[in-house]
């Protein structure tokens, strides 16, 4: 009976790996996930090491939440606002969904600020993650272009003058400033060429270019590794705290401990 049973399992346990072993073998993808999700970490890792994968959960629900809202949005002068409040208030789920993409487009550069905040504290910028450091300011620079080019898409009041001023205090630049305000407008004016040239830098090249620095960033966490908290011992190569030593003899001075790299003198 026992062994009918083995037999069985063996059989399904055979069955529910085929697609993954053939994929492997095909691929070698499963072992790469597999890698990545098993890889070893330092044991001092805490809760400050998850502000990455939280700002990356925030960045995936911005894709997901996007896409859906790309399938009402008109981007068309006329009919962007319309669009926008028949989203909230006539398509099923649409205010959650819309909700969802506005305030977690905030959560997003918040977390991205405390991620950024916890590797400069660590000190993780340094030797050998100045590169990772470099993309990661370029995924800053990026996502804010990201909520810039959003904020102008209900076209609004609010979005509209707000790319006003946005647009006007670029035109400030020196040199490159009056170029940069007219490849934004897409010509003299805000308007239509304005809000299809900002939806489709918001809805294809930034997301490419997000997904394709975050691909590389974290290519680069799991090559280097993450860094463990500036107390760490094990880091600094510091020995462990000593036991807890029995008291000393009545009587008897004990000699003081000594620093690390202190020479006894020759007296001693
Ligand atoms: C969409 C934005 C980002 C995502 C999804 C992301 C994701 C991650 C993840 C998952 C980790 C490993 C776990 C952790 O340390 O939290 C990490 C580490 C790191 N990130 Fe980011 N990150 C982003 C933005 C940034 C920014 C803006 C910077 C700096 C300007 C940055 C610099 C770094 C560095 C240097 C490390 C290595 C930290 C270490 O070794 O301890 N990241 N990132």
């Amino acid at each position: 009976m026992a062994v009918t049973s083995t037999k069985k399992r063996g059989k399904l346990e055979g069955a529910a790996m085929y697609p993954l072993d053939w994929l492997e073998e095909r691929s070698g993808l499963v072992g790469g996930i597999k890698y990545f999700l098993f890889r070893k970490v330092p044991g001092d890792t805490s809760w400050w090491h998850t502000l990455g994968s939280a700002t990356l959960t925030a960045f995936l629900v911005q894709l997901v939440t996007g896409v859906i809202l790309a399938m009402y949005y008109k981007p068309d002068v006329n009919s962007a606002h319309e669009s926008v409040q028949h989203i909230t208030h006539d398509v099923w789920g649409g205010w959650l969904v819309r909700g969802m993409h506005r305030w977690g487009a905030s959560v997003f550069i918040i977390l991205l600020f405390m991620h950024m905040g916890r590797v400069f504290l660590f000190g993780a910028y340094k030797y050998p993650r100045e590169l990772n450091w470099i993309v990661g300011v370029l995924i800053l620079a990026t996502a804010l272009f990201e909520g810039l080019t959003g904020y102008l898409l209900p076209f609004d009041q609010t979005a509209y003058w707000a790319t006003v001023v946005a647009i006007n205090i670029n035109g400030t630049a020196p040199f490159v400033g009056p170029y940069l305000a007219t490849i934004l407008r897409g010509g003299a004016e805000i308007g239509p060429d304005t809000l299809a040239r900002f939806y489709s830098i918001h809805m294809l090249l930034v997301p490419g270019a997000l997904i394709g620095l975050i691909g590389l960033h974290l290519y680069l966490v799991v090559r280097l590794g993450v860094t463990s908290p500036p107390w760490s011992k094990d880091a600094a190569d510091r020995p462990p705290d000593p036991e807890p030593s029995a008291p000393p003899r009545s009587g008897l001075v004990q000699p003081a401990p000594r620093a690390a790299g202190v020479r006894r003198r020759p007296s001693e």
